[in-house]
């Protein structure tokens, strides 16, 4: 089962367009954005307060010894327009709950949940000239939200040409899944990958813009 999005939802959330939708007929909008990565909520942990560190390696902060609590993760994938052309330049904004499912967020008062000092917890990257991205961190913890369990996932708003999409990207196999209806071949769900260093668990995954 792929994640299926309303015609009524995709109208409805308002989303992902900044420039261009007035140029391209109406049924042309709603096509693209049904093949495109469906967006999620942005969530009330987006990082106002950032550390000056925002590189592609959460796992390490300038000026620290220690590295980031939690197992490794390499992510890794390509941000290509509605009909499978890379987007180079587009930035990925992304952030994330650390290993015991706690944001570094002034909001995220859940005391009971360590902070980890050494966590970067957001970054800003960017695609190369062939719409690739990287980033290395850790594998988010899992976390509650009043009796709902919430799916291990990284948030992200990503940056095309033409195309802002807030989203969510969750991981394959993961029981929580099922708590929010996400199925494995979801386009929000990463896909394992071949190591790309060491024995470092790495994900796949590619996004897609209704505008490139
Ligand atoms: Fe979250």
């Amino acid at each position: 089962m792929k994640t299926v999005i309303s015609r009524r939802r995709l109208i409805a959330g308002g989303i992902g367009i900044t420039v261009g939708a007035p140029l391209i007929a109406q049924d042309n909008v709603i096509d693209r954005m049904m093949k495109a990565t469906p967006p999620q909520q942005l969530g009330p942990f987006y990082p106002v307060a950032r550390p000056l560190d925002q590189d592609a390696d959460l796992t390490r902060l300038d000026g620290h010894t220690e590295s980031a609590e939690g197992p490794r993760m390499d992510l890794f994938g390509i941000v290509r327009d509605f009909d499978g052309t890379p987007v180079p330049g587009a930035t990925l904004d992304l952030w994330q709950a650390n290993v015991h499912g706690r944001y570094l967020h002034g909001g995220d008062d859940r005391e009971d949940l360590p902070l980890d000092p050494h966590f970067q917890g957001s970054a800003k990257v960017t695609t190369d000239a062939d719409g690739r991205y990287r980033i290395r961190t850790i594998i988010p913890g899992i976390y509650g939200v009043g009796d709902l369990v919430r799916p291990r996932h990284i948030h992200f708003t990503i940056d095309g040409k033409q195309s802002r999409l807030t989203t969510q990207m969750y991981f394959p196999g993961e029981k929580e899944n099922a708590n929010e209806d996400i199925a494995d071949d979801s386009m929000l769900v990463a896909k394992r990958a071949p190591a790309l260093d060491e024995a470092i668990t790495a994900f796949n995954w590619d996004v897609v813009l209704p505008f490139g």
